[in-house]
């Protein structure tokens, strides 16, 4: 019998490389899909680079993606935070289609081919920006709140067709995300939740009776303390 196929998008570092190991560890075909993966060490997965965030060009170049995954982590993204006047058109642009409409694009395309093939589950990386609002957070909260809502509405649509839809929300993850950004958490495990734990978290849903949806979990790390750089 062929493996189980899991496509995890953003597995070049942090939650979803952690992620694909994990999935790679229980016997998955794991191809990971991410601008550049020439500092991930793990060959483990097979490496697909594409910028999500050139949604114009997506629906062409998912045409190459086949197979309907078991088991889609639509994870990537990235963080920018600042009052909305201090965006550019672009950034404000390039922040909603890299964190939500590539995500829209890739369900359109995998959805019809999971439900051809009876089942599957779909696993949204959400954030804590999706369920609360926050200073300087407009347009990231905005994507996540919106892939919230994605997930309940998709998760009604899909339940006759035996697709689970599951949603992570975490507080701050210790990965790459605040490599760009001026804040970050105090460092430690008390200040930020390990990427493995969250990928844990995911496979414990995942490893759920296919009767049971765990369809939304939020994670924090047991300390909240963030510091300027
Ligand atoms: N870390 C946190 O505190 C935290 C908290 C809540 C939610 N999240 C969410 O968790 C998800 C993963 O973030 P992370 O914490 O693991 O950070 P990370 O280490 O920076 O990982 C982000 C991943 O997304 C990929 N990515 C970013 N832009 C992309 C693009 N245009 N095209 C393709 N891939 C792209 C990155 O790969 P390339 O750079 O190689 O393209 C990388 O693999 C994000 O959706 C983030 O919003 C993070």
């Amino acid at each position: 019998m062929s493996k189980p196929y899991a496509l995890v998008t953003g597995a070049s570092s942090g939650i979803g490389l952690a992620t694909a190991k994990a999935l790679a560890e229980r016997g998955y075909a794991v191809e990971g899909v991410a601008r550049n993966f020439s500092k991930t060490d793990f060959d483990g997965l097979q490496k697909t680079e594409l910028d999500l965030s050139l949604v114009a060009d997506l629906p062409a170049a998912l045409q190459g993606f086949k197979r309907a995954p078991n088991t889609l982590i639509l994870n990537a993204g990235y963080g920018q935070f600042g009052g909305i006047e201090q965006f550019s058109h672009d950034q404000i642009r390039r922040l909603v289609d890299t964190n939500l409409v590539s995500n829209l694009f890739l369900i359109k395309h995998f959805l019809p081919k999971m439900k051809r093939q009876g089942s599957g589950d779909i696993v949204l990386i959400g954030s804590e920006s999706a369920v609360q609002g926050a200073k300087a957070g407009s347009i990231y909260c905005a994507t996540k709140f919106a892939i919230r809502g994605l997930a309940q509405s998709l998760r009604a649509d899909c339940s006759s067709s035996n697709i689970r839809v599951i949603l992570v929300n975490p507080g701050p993850v210790e990965s790459n995300f605040f490599d760009e950004l001026n804040f970050e958490p105090q460092r430690g495990e008390c200040f930020e939740i390990p990427a493995e734990s969250v990928a844990d978290t995911i496979m414990s849903a995942l490893e759920q009776p296919r009767s049971v949806v765990i369809d939304e979990i939020n994670m924090q790390p047991i300390k909240r303390s963030f510091k300027k750089k």
